[in-house]
């Protein structure tokens, strides 16, 4: 055996920082909540191999959103109301009792996955650790008659002592939609009708998954995974997306009008069925799965698969979401690397796979950055346009697939890179833009150089860890 391949077989690609199963399979983000002094994260998940298997809700806690603690599956498919999987959903404190809220599915025949249906169920618990199932379930049966099987992916709130549920939706016309529905007691539901419909499945879906609602600075977030959409030029690559609607919203006849088009949330590869929670401090926080569907998964030979994004706190500025790094992020910084004009980083944990670099460049300059690992083979290049403002990343792992965000323009850049031992998230001025990509290279010794141009030369910066 040669060195080199001892070295990537020693390489584990299991994350330090970021929230991954201990084993077996991980998708959306659920029932984000802060409860009794925790931070809780649930998440659909397959314990028993790391694929997509009949849907569980795995589940950790932490007090800083950095630490993590594992905790039991939190639920388990197979009771009448949830006998083929317990799909995705959402978390609310109710008279100190932790409310769980999700999706039941049912398949009509097991040998054949595309034939099923979906109703909506409750559980809870004293203490945030076992969960029971609500004696009472379904609370929500089935979907009204205009639609079809696609009825799933609750998310509850409160707002002026009624409770409210948006749920992912499709019309018998195939387009997505959000609908509503309000309780006053949160066991009995009535349907509000739709919050929000695809005005054309081109470019707004044929199915909305997760969506979630919430306002920020007096604006209202529709945020969903609509499934269906298609390709357009520099937008939309992924096979499905996460993005958001901004409009203006009335309570009382359940209208969200004035509403932007689908905007992207993050411009990357690996981001879907993004889900937020409310911190005690009024921050708006979003997890995502940092995966996409129908992608490799290289961990799956280490028994686990798919891992969360970095917690983000959501920031609204001119009908624009910005994705920013909680400051939390800061407590793990343990070294700093070097700090030039141009690039500073720090190391985010002792054995040197994990990293926050930051780069500040002058606007006017068009440059590349390109993460290599050890064996400085290239794992993404980041361009940056100056002319268009257009950043274009491309990928190792996903030739002639490049993904693209254009900027306002400044005169200085901020760029924020967080590198994991499978993951990276580049922040780009503070958020305004972010890509989320997995790699699957060794990340021991990764180096970052950026290049460009000055007086005729370029010139290189160059970062080692
Ligand atoms: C989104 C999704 C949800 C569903 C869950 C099943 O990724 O398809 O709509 O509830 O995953 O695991």
């Amino acid at each position: 055996m040669n060195k080199t391949k001892d070295i990537d077989e020693k390489v584990s690609y299991r994350p330090e920082y970021h929230i991954a199963p201990v084993k077996g399979w991980m998708n959306d983000p659920n029932g984000l909540v802060f409860f009794k002094g925790y931070y809780h994260v649930f998440f659909q998940y397959y314990p028993h191999k790391p694929e997509w298997g009949p849907m569980h809700w795995g589940h950790k806690r932490s007090k800083d959103l950095i630490h993590w603690e594992e905790l039991p599956v939190a639920l388990a498919p197979g009771n009448v109301e949830d006998e083929d999987g317990v799909f995705s959903g959402s978390a609310i404190v109710k008279d100190e009792k932790l409310w769980l809220v999700y999706t039941g599915h049912h398949y009509y025949d097991k040998k054949d996955k595309n034939k099923f249906w979906q109703n909506q169920n409750l559980a809870y618990s004293e203490y945030g650790i076992s969960f029971r199932k609500y004696e009472y379930n379904p609370i929500i049966s089935g979907p009204p008659m205009d639609s079809t099987h696609h009825f799933r992916d609750p998310k509850i709130w409160r707002h002026d002592d009624k409770f409210y549920i948006v749920l992912g939706n499709q019309t018998q016309n195939l387009n997505g939609r959000a609908l509503r529905y309000s309780s006053d007691d949160m066991f009995h539901w009535r349907l509000d009708g739709t919050l929000a419909q695809s005005r054309c499945t081109k470019i707004e879906g044929n199915m909305w998954e997760c969506p979630d609602f919430f306002a920020i600075n007096n604006k209202f977030i529709l945020l969903c995974s609509p499934m269906g959409i298609e390709n357009q030029e520099h937008k939309f690559k992924n096979l499905f997306q996460t993005g958001y609607f901004v409009g203006k919203y009335n309570y009382k006849n359940n209208v969200f009008r004035d509403s932007s088009d689908f905007l992207e949330l993050d411009s990357g590869h690996d981001f879907y069925a993004a889900q937020t929670m409310l911190a005690p401090d009024g921050r708006r926080i979003l997890f995502a799965w940092a995966s996409m569907w129908e992608s490799e998964f290289k961990e799956q030979r280490e028994g686990w698969a798919g891992m969360m994004c970095l917690p983000r706190n959501l920031i609204e500025k001119n009908n624009h979401l910005y994705m920013q790094p909680i400051s939390e992020m800061n407590n793990l910084r343990t070294k700093l690397l070097n700090r030039g004009k141009l690039v500073s980083g720090t190391i985010l944990s002792r054995n040197l796979s994990a990293a926050e670099v930051s780069f500040t460049i002058k606007k006017s300059l068009s440059f590349t950055i390109i993460l290599n690992d050890n064996r400085q083979h290239r794992i993404l290049t980041l361009h940056y346009n100056n002319e268009k403002n257009v950043f274009t990343l491309s990928h190792v792992d996903h030739k002639d697939d490049d993904r693209y965000v254009k900027i306002n323009s400044s005169d200085y850049l901020k760029l924020d890179f967080f590198i994991d031992k499978s993951s990276v998230e580049i922040f780009i001025q503070n958020g305004e833009a972010v890509f989320t990509e997995r790699y699957y290279a060794s990340p021991l010794g990764i180096s970052i150089l950026a290049n460009h141009k000055i007086n005729g030369e370029f010139v290189t910066y160059a970062l080692g860890m």
